[in-house]
């Protein structure tokens, strides 16, 4: 159905218009009494994706990257559609436009797209009134800093986003790692890392003990840096690791719109953001959960992540190009890879491929 009816049509138009274009009927679909809960019936994922972590029910290993849902407004139909979370932002303290349009570009031919949209967003208290009230699958929100925040002012911006979003929040991701904010990726650094997550780390603990606090790495570290930023955050006590954003990188592209700057996911980001599941799962012992994304368009894709040493795996620019039932799909094909290997459960299979685990 979307390969032949909606996806010609919303290719027609230019990426962000088909974008807000999809968001509306997703937020109007998930109005429609009763109609989230026939979908969800219908496409609930096998209890053996099913697990429990930090305190909480993810039906399915399988989540939305964040990004795509920047103000939450359509968690409700993204659930039903067999995501079993949604990570929501990233939102700052204020609304923002973001960068000047164009800023999202397909790139057919690679399975991926490139996008500097430079945190546009409703900001945090606009996003808090969408989460009040809602019951649904775990909702992560994404917190970043406001672009004229100085670096040196960051810590600010994201207790802001904790202070006003702790008690509807099932988590935070720490985002240090988008390439649209000016300077954002130098907070990634050990040291500048490890005083902001621990701000973060010691708000969290007064106002929601036990919320998990994750942070959100780029997959343009040197390894020394990457392997220092990783055992700093497991050394605080983050609760996990996401992995990965888009990426600067541009080798191997063939669409039109290669050279645009931004950050590139999809596809081309598929093999490094495993290999550094990989290497963050190695350096933490296995005592990490990590989140795989990047480059997942298949139940192999992200089979791949979980074998590699993710708990979760999630997903963005793959649902552009393969549409709504793709969650379905994967969950689907994850079952029947599971059976076939002889798991009995999906949490046996994280890192089982990851050499002296
Ligand atoms: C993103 N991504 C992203 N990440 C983040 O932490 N905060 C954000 O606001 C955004 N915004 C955003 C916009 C667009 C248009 C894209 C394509 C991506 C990154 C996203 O969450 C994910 O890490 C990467 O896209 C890699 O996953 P996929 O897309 O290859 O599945």
């Amino acid at each position: 159905m979307y390969a032949r009816f909606a996806k010609p049509l919303l290719f027609r138009l230019d990426a962000e218009h088909a974008h807000h274009l999809t968001m509306q009927g997703a937020a109007v679909a998930g109005q429609i009494p009763g109609l989230t809960g026939l979908i969800a019936g219908q496409l609930r994922p096998h209890p053996v994706l099913s697990q429990t972590l930090w305190g909480r029910a993810y039906s399915s290993p399988l989540g939305l990257a964040a990004g795509l849902d920047k103000n939450a407004e359509a968690v409700p139909l993204f659930t039903a559609l067999g995501f079993g979370f949604v990570e929501v932002g990233t939102v700052t303290p204020r609304s923002q436009p973001g960068n000047p349009q164009p800023r999202v570009f397909r790139l057919p031919e690679d399975g991926a797209l490139i996008n500097r949209m430079g945190f546009n967003n409703g900001g945090t208290g606009r996003l808090a009134a969408r989460l009040r009230g809602q019951r649904h699958a775990p909702v992560w929100v994404n917190i970043g800093k406001n672009r004229d925040t100085p670096n040196d002012e960051a810590a600010r911006d994201y207790l802001d986003g904790v202070r006003a979003l702790y008690r509807l929040a099932d988590g935070f991701v720490v985002n240090v790692s988008s390439p649209n904010t000016p300077g954002l990726r130098s907070l990634q650094a050990a040291g500048e890392l490890s005083r902001l997550v621990g701000a973060v780390l010691t708000e969290v603990e007064v106002l929601r003990p036990g919320l998990p606090v994750l942070v959100k790495l780029s997959p343009d570290m040197e390894a020394r840096d990457f392997a220092a930023s990783v055992e700093a955050v497991a050394d605080l006590g983050v609760a996990g690791l996401v992995i990965s954003n888009t990426t600067l990188g541009r080798e191997g592209l063939n669409s039109r719109h290669h050279a645009e700057a931004g950050g590139l996911s999809g596809r081309p980001l598929g093999a490094r953001s495993t290999a550094l599941v990989a290497d963050a799962y190695r350096l933490s012992a296995g005592r990490l959960p990590i989140v795989g994304v990047g480059g997942v368009f298949t139940a192999q894709d992200a089979y791949a992540k979980i074998l590699a040493g993710a708990s979760l795996v999630e997903l963005y620019t793959s649902l552009v190009y393969q549409g709504p039932g793709l969650p379905r799909r994967i969950n689907a094909g994850l079952v029947e890879l599971l059976r076939r290997d002889g798991f009995g459960h999906v949490s046996e299979a994280v890192g089982a491929g990851v050499e002296n685990s």
